[in-house]
């Protein structure tokens, strides 16, 4: 079955469009709700000790960014989303903010990083999963029937 979920289709989708949900993004970060929930699993999965991160379906780079504020984080962050406006939009908003040095932004699937297994110290994957049709992806050879 087909999602019609708009973002699952952040790649496909016109400017216009883009644009709303760059809007709504950065609006919901704001909301102290949503910024104590993420700076709450943030802390309790250590980020702090984290030396590389990944932030897949990193959208305008909220979880990145945050990351990057951390006064007690001084790794480097990679986002990955699958819009390559949006992580152009990241990679600008990250850079208004003077964090350019320290996150970078690529478009990508997660269900085919080409990303060596054991890179990144710590993965965040921050209101993604439930937009991505068949998150596991295809299954590897090595998983398949023994013969
Ligand atoms: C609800 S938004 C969350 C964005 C960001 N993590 C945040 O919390 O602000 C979901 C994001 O996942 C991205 N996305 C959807 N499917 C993806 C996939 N297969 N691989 C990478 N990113 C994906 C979308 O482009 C969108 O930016």
């Amino acid at each position: 079955m087909k999602s019609s979920d708009p973002y699952a289709a952040t790649d496909k989708l016109d400017d216009s469009l883009l644009q709303v949900i760059v809007t709504r993004l950065e609006a919901r970060a704001k909301h102290p709700l949503f910024e104590k929930m993420l700076q709450d699993y943030l802390h309790a999965m250590q980020i702090d000790t984290a030396k590389t991160v990944l932030d897949i379906g990193c959208g305008t780079g909220v979880a990145a960014r945050a990351i990057a504020r951390r006064r007690g984080f001084s790794g480097r962050v990679l986002g990955i989303d699958l819009s390559p406006v949006l992580s152009q939009t990241a990679a600008q908003l990250a850079a208004g903010e003077g964090l350019d040095n320290r996150v970078e932004f690529r478009p990508g699937d997660s269900r085919k990083l080409d990303l060596a297994d054991g890179a990144f110290d710590a993965v965040v994957a921050h209101t993604l999963l439930s937009h991505v049709d068949d998150p596991l992806g295809k299954p590897r050879a090595s998983f398949g029937p023994v013969e």
